[in-house]
């Protein structure tokens, strides 16, 4: 059976990936942000996810205002990197899984959510940057370390969906996931965000204070997270802070409760709030003998790791 082990949240800046191709990750204003998420590289590389369901939204580059989708999923065999207006980025095409992809397109539209099905696709941005974020610099000719499903998500243009939408689309996707007969170690990305306003009188707009509220209840209480009207993201956190929204199908998909392994935040990236987490799924093996011997639930974090362990040494 298919899992997904945790869930990544990560902002997706488009000057992160520019400082990325041109070499300036050394530079004091860029190795702040960079140096962030050194620790979850690591983490990545010990976890090694065969697949990556990544919802993002596109920035007019697949679609255009005259054709947004709410909800569009990647079901090709590849997805090859967008044009923004400087070319390409120099990273390598995006692999998908359509096997999985069509599962999870299946199962989600029989629970009732319409998705678009998307056959051909190209990734912007809003995809290429918390890759690289959390797989490092990949060169253009060789491969990024797991295959990927897109997801994307209108958050461009009025009306998106609400954050509830999101969460139980969240949970449309993890049933999905584990209805899927292969063993695969799945994770999935919620990107975007988080406080930022790019034009308009309140142009550079970032409240630290909403952003960690929202890091918070997302590891410990998103129940408090599904209920924020759209106006509220707009008036607290700015207009494409809207984006958050993504964060909550990627929550959606994971345990009720969570180990949170990793955050970090820093201000600003360009005119964005950069935030990052990390929220893991206890073991499915914990958690059964948890409830098994009704044991309290500080020792099942115990039991995870040693079901961890057990698997690194089988
Ligand atoms: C910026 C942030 C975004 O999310 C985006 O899509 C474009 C630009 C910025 O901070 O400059
Ligand atoms: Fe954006």
């Amino acid at each position: 059976m298919a899992r997904i082990v945790a869930g990544i949240g990560s902002s997706h800046v488009p000057a992160i990936g520019a400082a990325l191709d041109n070499g300036k990750t050394e530079e004091p204003y860029w190795k702040r942000v960079f140096s962030g998420f050194e620790k979850s590289q690591a983490w990545m590389r010990e976890t090694k996810p065969d697949v990556a369901i990544i919802v993002y939204n596109d920035h007019a580059s697949a679609f255009s205002v005259e054709m947004i989708p709410t909800f569009a999923l990647g079901c090709a065999a590849e997805f090859p990197p967008a044009d923004e207006g400087w070319g390409p980025r120099p990273v390598p095409v995006v692999k998908g899984h359509p096997a999985l992809a069509s599962h999870i397109a299946q199962s989600v539209i029989l629970d009732e959510f319409d998705l678009t099905i998307c056959n051909k696709m190209e990734v912007d941005h809003g995809m290429t940057v918390p890759m690289n974020l959390l797989f490092g610099k990949v060169d253009k000719n060789a491969h990024w370390p797991c295959l990927v499903i897109p997801l994307a998500v209108n958050v461009v243009m009025y009306p998106p969906p609400t954050g509830h939408r999101c969460y139980m689309l969240g949970r449309a996707i993890r049933k999905a996931v584990e209805s899927y007969p292969e063993d695969l170690k799945v994770v999935i990305f919620g990107t975007g965000g988080l406080s930022h306003q790019i034009s308009g009188p309140r142009a550079g707009l970032i409240n630290s204070k909403w952003d960690k509220n929202f890091l918070d209840n997302l590891s410990k209480n998103p129940q408090k997270l599904v209920k924020i009207p759209h106006i509220d993201y707009m008036r607290e956190a700015g207009a494409e802070g809207i984006e958050m929204v993504m964060w909550l199908i990627m929550r959606g998909a994971l345990d009720d409760k969570v180990d949170e392994v990793y955050r970090f935040y820093t201000v600003p990236a360009s005119n964005t709030a950069v935030g990052h987490i990390i929220l893991a799924n206890r073991s499915r093996a914990a958690r059964k003998s948890a409830a098994k011997s009704k044991r309290p639930a500080g020792k099942i974090k115990r039991a995870a790791a040693l079901a961890k362990a057990d698997r690194v040494r089988s």
